[in-house]
């Protein structure tokens, strides 16, 4: 990724950056959210991450539900390599539930009806055709499961830009900057309502939903598989 073309494959430096300084900042904002839905999920059930980076929520969820597996794709070869490294930390039974693979969201590599949920965490603004990239999650969810997906809101509230910056693992001077840079090209480049209400739409989707995650800078897009 370019800062002036979002949709490019993460370079070692953005990848690297983002793991470092910002990834626990947005977990810290949205993974509740998100792990909630994967509550439903039983034991024996599975969920797929899309974009799923480093690999760090797919840990906490792996944490958080010991009886689901958990699959994460993503499409830098980098970003998976360094989620199968972080796995090497985690007990045997807790790896044997994890497993990471380059793929790109927009041409996922399962069978429709696999997992019971799939979830996105701050990717889909990279996507080039985002409705092709949730038509893809929603092909490989089983009926009835769920979809959820997070991603920086274009026409988020100053403050809460400000709360996340302040978030970020980065020395006090360079938290100014690093809003200025957050506000234009990461939640510049991000959707707003209507884009996130544009990508479900006409979905084999029910119960959708889209919505600000209330002080944050981010918002979610829901929905049942028919
Ligand atoms: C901002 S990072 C978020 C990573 C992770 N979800 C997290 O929250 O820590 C965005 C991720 O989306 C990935 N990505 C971008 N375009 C993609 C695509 N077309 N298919 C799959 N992953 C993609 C990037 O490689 C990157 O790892």
């Amino acid at each position: 990724m370019s800062v002036t073309d979002i949709t490019a494959i993460y370079s070692p430096a953005v990848s690297w950056f983002y793991d470092t300084v910002a990834a626990d900042a947005v977990l810290d904002a949205v993974s509740d959210v998100v792990a909630d839905i994967c509550t439903a999920v039983a034991d024996g059930g599975s969920v797929l991450e899309v974009g799923c980076g480093g690999g760090q929520f797919a840990h906490r969820l792996i944490s958080l539900h010991p009886g689901i597996s958990v699959t994460g794709i993503d499409l830098s070869a980098e970003q998976i390599a360094r989620a199968n490294k972080r796995s090497t930390a985690l007990p045997l039974k807790d790896r044997q539930r994890l497993h990471f693979q380059t793929a790109s969201a927009l041409d996922i590599p399962f069978a429709e009806n696999t997992f019971d949920a799939v979830v996105s965490i701050a990717s889909i603004k990279h996507w080039p055709d985002r409705e092709k990239g949730v038509h893809e999650m929603v092909r490989v969810l089983k009926d009835r499961g769920r979809l959820l997906i997070t991603e920086t809101d274009r026409s988020c509230h100053l403050d809460d830009a400000r709360r996340f910056a302040r978030s970020a693992r980065l020395p006090t001077p360079l938290r100014l900057p690093y809003l200025w840079m957050f506000r234009t090209y990461v939640a510049g480049q991000g959707l707003d309502l209507d884009d996130a209400r544009r990508v479900i739409a006409g979905q084999d989707l029910v119960d959708t939903a889209v919505q600000r995650v209330a002080g944050t800078p981010f918002l979610t897009i829901a929905g049942t598989r028919r």
